[in-house]
Formats: structure tokens, C-alpha cells, sequence
């Protein structure tokens, strides 16, 4: 294989809405480095013949999004154990003898938003109050886990979904009604949106915040816009608040510090060059 010239890319369908080349080919120029990023539409009855075409045209590996973060798992050779529990990867590594192995970080991506708002950020100040039970819920909630949240409140329009989030995930990890939310908020420290209500073109978040603390962190996984609905109303009332860019940037990074071999950092600069395009 030449190495010479590394090449990686984002898989999706469709793909072409994705920053993730411009993150990476920001960080390839950063750096100097010989190599490129590119865009890999790849419709899902293709998934798998893409993924096993990594290899064979000598790709240090890619990034897996919407709508094939799931069925990825299934083509690579080896998954990481935190992207076991998560349940997708969004990250493939080709290793040097060829084989495919998957990663999820997102969850990484969204404790380095929550620290870079916050440098003393502790997962243990109190209650977490998470609303949606989807993919970025479980990406979300066993980030938090692991960094020792022990009280994590799962709130899902479909309440069956966030009951069995408490199941699965342990003493840590309960599910509160869809008509209780707003009570549950009154002694939280961190509050996260989840779903896609509030994303440009939906409805906003249908929640009222007038129970939570002032001093609550309130976190939005939406980045487009970039101050969602609820976010603006947390920050009026005078939360700190934290948006979904910096979970978009910060998951790149180890994938990037994997393919290209530096671990690179998420400065102004790439901040203000990825949010002009939102
Ligand atoms: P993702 O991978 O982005 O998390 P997903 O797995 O489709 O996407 O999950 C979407 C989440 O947004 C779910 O928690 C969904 O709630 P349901 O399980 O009840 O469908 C939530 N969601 C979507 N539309 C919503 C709405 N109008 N109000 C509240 N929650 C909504």
C-alpha cells in the first residue's frame, strides 16, 4: 500500500450537507500533511461493498453518517467495546493488515463541548436531564456514564424508548413521563436536546424551562442552527449554554489523530470557519 498520500472520507446518504471535509481538510493544511478528505455518497443497498472497498483502494478508513451509523457495525471486522454499547460506529480505522475496525465518537465529541464551555465540568454536580432516547441519545448518555454522571433522567416522547434506556444502562440511568419533564428539572445541573426538534426547518423543543436552575448547563445537539429555539431561551434566562458544533468538531479529532497521526485541536479558527457555513 502507498501511504504516501492518505486519503479518507464521510459516508452518508445523501452527504453533500456534511463538514466534515471541511474540518479535516482543514487540519490536513494545518498540518502540511499529504493527504485529502473527501465525500462518499453511498446509497444504503451499497453499504456494504462500500465499506469492503475501503481496503482495496488503500483508504486509511472513513466516517460513517446518517443513515448508516447502525448497519456499518455489521461490515467491519471489529468494533470498539464503547461503540458496542453506544450500538453504531461513525468511524472506520483500516489497520495495517487491512482489517476494519469501528468507532463511536461522538460521545467523546460531546464531554469535550460540555469542557470547553465549562473547563471544570464534572459529570457528578447533579442530576443530567436528557430529552430523546435516539442514536445521539445513546451516544449522549454513555458518554456521560462513563465520564461518572450517576443520575441520568431519560425523557422520550415515546416513553417505552426511554424505559428501556433505564433498563439497559443501569442504576444510573431513569426514565421520567413525557408529561412529567418539566418537573424534572428542578435540580438539574445539565440539561441536553437530543432530538431534532429545534433544527432549522422543525419545530422548536416543545419544553418549558421555567423549573430548572439558572445555574444549569444547557446543552443542544443541534448545531443548525446554531442557537436553537431552546437554547436562546436558556440563554435569556441566563443559563450557560453549549450548541452542537463543538460535539461536531471535537469527534473528528480522534478519527483524524487515527488516519493522519496527529491529534489535532479545535481552535477559533475552526470554529468560526465551520460555523459561517451553518
Ligand atoms: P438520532 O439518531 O438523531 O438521535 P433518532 O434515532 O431518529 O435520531 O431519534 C430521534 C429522537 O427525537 C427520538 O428520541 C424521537 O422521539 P420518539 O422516540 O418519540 O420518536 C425524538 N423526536 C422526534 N420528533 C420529536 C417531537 N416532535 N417531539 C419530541 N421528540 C421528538
Amino acid at each position: 500500500m502507498n501511504n504516501s498520500f492518505i486519503i479518507a472520507g464521510v459516508m452518508g446518504w445523501p452527504v453533500a450537507h456534511s463538514r466534515s471535509p471541511l474540518i479535516h481538510n482543514h487540519w490536513i493544511h494545518q498540518f502540511n500533511l499529504s493527504g485529502a478528505y473527501g465525500f462518499f455518497p453511498v446509497q444504503p443497498n451499497n453499504l456494504e461493498s462500500a465499506i469492503r472497498g475501503l481496503q482495496a483502494l488503500g483508504l486509511a478508513g472513513c466516517n460513517i453518517t446518517i443513515p448508516h451509523k447502525v448497519n456499518a457495525m455489521t461490515y467491519v471486522d471489529w468494533v470498539h467495546p464503547l461503540a458496542k454499547r453506544i450500538g453504531a460506529i461513525n468511524t472506520i480505522v483500516v489497520q495495517p493488515d487491512g482489517a476494519l475496525h469501528g468507532f463511536n465518537n461522538d460521545g467523546f465529541g460531546y464531554i469535550q463541548s460540555l469542557l470547553d464551555a465549562q473547563p471544570n465540568w464534572r459529570a457528578n454536580t447533579g442530576p443530567t436531564v436528557v430529552i430523546g432516547a435516539g442514536g445521539a441519545a445513546r451516544a449522549i448518555v454513555v458518554s456521560l456514564l462513563d465520564a461518572g454522571a450517576t443520575d441520568i433522567r431519560v425523557i422520550n416522547r415515546t416513553h417505552d424508548k426511554a424505559e428501556e434506556f433505564a433498563q439497559e444502562f443501569g442504576a444510573a440511568v431513569s426514565s421520567v413521563k413525557w408529561n412529567a419533564r418539566e418537573d424534572a428539572l428542578a435540580d438539574a445541573a445539565l440539561l441536553v436536546n437530543t432530538t431534532s426538534q429545534g433544527m432549522h426547518g422543525e419545530p422548536a423543543l416543545n419544553l418549558s424551562l421555567s423549573n430548572l436552575p439558572k445555574s444549569a448547563l444547557v446543552s443542544d445537539a443541534v448545531y443548525i442552527p446554531l442557537e436553537t429555539p431552546f437554547l436562546k431561551e436558556a440563554r435569556l434566562r441566563g443559563n450557560p449554554t453549549v450548541n452542537g458544533l463543538g460535539m461536531l468538531l471535537h469527534q473528528a479529532r480522534p478519527a483524524f489523530q487515527a488516519w493522519f497521526g496527529v491529534m489535532p485541536e479545535v481552535d477559533q479558527a475552526l470554529y468560526e470557519k465551520i460555523a459561517r457555513t451553518i
